[in-house]
């Protein structure tokens, strides 16, 4: 059945309720609201970015079961599009199973990736798909076990945690017992449970963005894929992206049935952003997210659909074009101090090129190592592509008032 979009505001409205209001979300929220959708927009704090533009919006804990249900039932939304991982997952397994409306991609996609053991588990074990050695841990003694099993060096995650929260790199036994205390400081709840990894020796990583969306003649879902988007992590946080990323057809092809492997099994409609290694020809599955990725902020500025675009289509049952029209690059513009009320100068220069641009996210409290904006450029060649994109996130400064 096709999607009918009623008004805004009135009683046809197509309503859709986005659970975490970021700079992702605030990008789907913009391409909701070009198509008509009416939308509401929650996070655990007020003025979030995604709620500046949408129809309204709520503050509240997502994490919590009864404040979520409640919110759910107040709404009654069409469709609920989790932003964020820390959300009562349970909840939505509930909303799904009772058809009060669908969760994107679906309940189970959610729930599993919101944990590191989920998906590891899925991806590795039932799908026999190429991973990283690792163990799962949760006490100090147990984690000592795994360390040395996985080998060293190896990396340590808390399994619910993002942006490198928690995370460290553990080269020798006797660094062992400092990463298990670091840890447990990093983990969205106190659960304790860590993932041991261990280190592939990559030439790079990528994100290969996968969309599942409906065939308009058939109705099926079909998967394509952007180009790959290569990126640097600094500390386990994105902080330059490109596209694409030049690789070997094989290892491309490879990226392609893993990524296909994994979205299948996650289900539903829309994008996912899956990490991958790579090595010559060789590719491990790293992780995925059922929903646009931060690396793939470079798509504003190469293609046709940003991913924003391509998962609102998705999401809202249309057609999507994958297509990219340029080569280009985008680069993270931190906030440098902690504070409220921040402002942003130097913009005359650093978009004095034609072919950048830049978003910056409003987001009403900055601290150093907050992403607070990103810049995209376009070039003949990745390399300029990513000179032009740092020089323009170099050319913001961020003041304090
Ligand atoms: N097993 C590993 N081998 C090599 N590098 C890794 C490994 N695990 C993580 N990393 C590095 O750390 C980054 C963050 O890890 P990731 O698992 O993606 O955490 P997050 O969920 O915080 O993004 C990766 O993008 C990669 O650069
Ligand atoms: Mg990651």
């Amino acid at each position: 059945m096709s999607v009918t979009i009623g008004t805004p505001l009135q009683s046809s409205a197509y309503k859709v309720l986005l659970l975490g209001s970021g700079e992702l979300g605030k990008e789907v929220v913009i391409s909701l609201q070009r198509l008509g959708v009416e939308v509401h927009a929650a996070d655990r704090y007020d003025h979030a970015p995604a709620m500046q533009v949408a129809h309204y919006s709520y503050t509240l804990n997502m994490a919590d079961a009864v404040e979520l249900k409640q919110l759910i039932n107040q709404i009654q939304p069409h469709l609920i599009v989790p932003e964020i991982e820390a959300i009562a997952t349970e909840v939505l397994l509930e909303i799904e199973a009772q058809n009060i409306a669908t969760v994107i991609p679906s309940a189970k996609a959610v729930n599993l990736t919101m944990n590191r053991e989920g998906i590891r588990r899925l991806a590795a074990e039932e799908l026999g798909l190429p991973t990283s050695a690792y163990r799962f841990a949760d006490s100090l003694e147990s984690f000592r076990a795994a360390c040395d099993d996985v080998g060293y060096p190896n990396f340590v995650k808390p399994v619910m945690s993002s942006s490198g929260k928690g995370q460290s790199r553990v080269t020798r036994f006797d660094e062992v017992d400092a990463a298990w205390e670091y840890a447990q400081t990093g983990g969205r709840v106190n659960q304790g449970t860590v993932i041991v990894e261990s280190q592939i020796d990559f030439d790079f990583e990528i994100t290969l963005l996968t969309v599942r969306a409906k065939n308009p003649e058939t109705g099926e879902i079909e998967t394509s894929y952007c180009d790959p988007i290569g990126h640097r992590q600094d500390s386990g946080d994105y902080v330059e992206s490109w596209q694409p990323q030049p690789m070997t057809p094989a290892a491309l092809e490879e990226s392609k049935r893993i990524a296909n492997k994994v979205t299948t099994a996650l289900g539903g409609c829309g994008i996912f952003g899956v990490e991958l290694f790579v090595k010559g020809d060789k590719v491990w599955f790293s992780e995925v997210s059922p929903r646009p990725h931060d690396t793939g902020l470079v798509t504003l500025a190469s293609q046709f659909q940003s991913e924003f675009e391509l998962h609102a289509r998705a999401i809202l049952g249309l057609p999507v074009n994958t297509a990219r029209h340029s080569v280009a690059a985008s680069a993270v513009i931190y906030a440098g101090v902690d504070g409220r009320n921040l402002s942003f100068s130097g913009l005359n220069l650093a978009l004095a090129d034609g072919n950048t641009d830049l978003r910056l996210f409003g987001k009403p409290e900055g601290f150093k190592r907050r992403r607070m904006g990103v810049a995209t450029a376009r070039a003949e060649t990745i390399e300029q592509a990513r000179e032009l994109a740092l020089q323009v996130a170099n050319q913001v400064s961020v003041n304090q008032n």
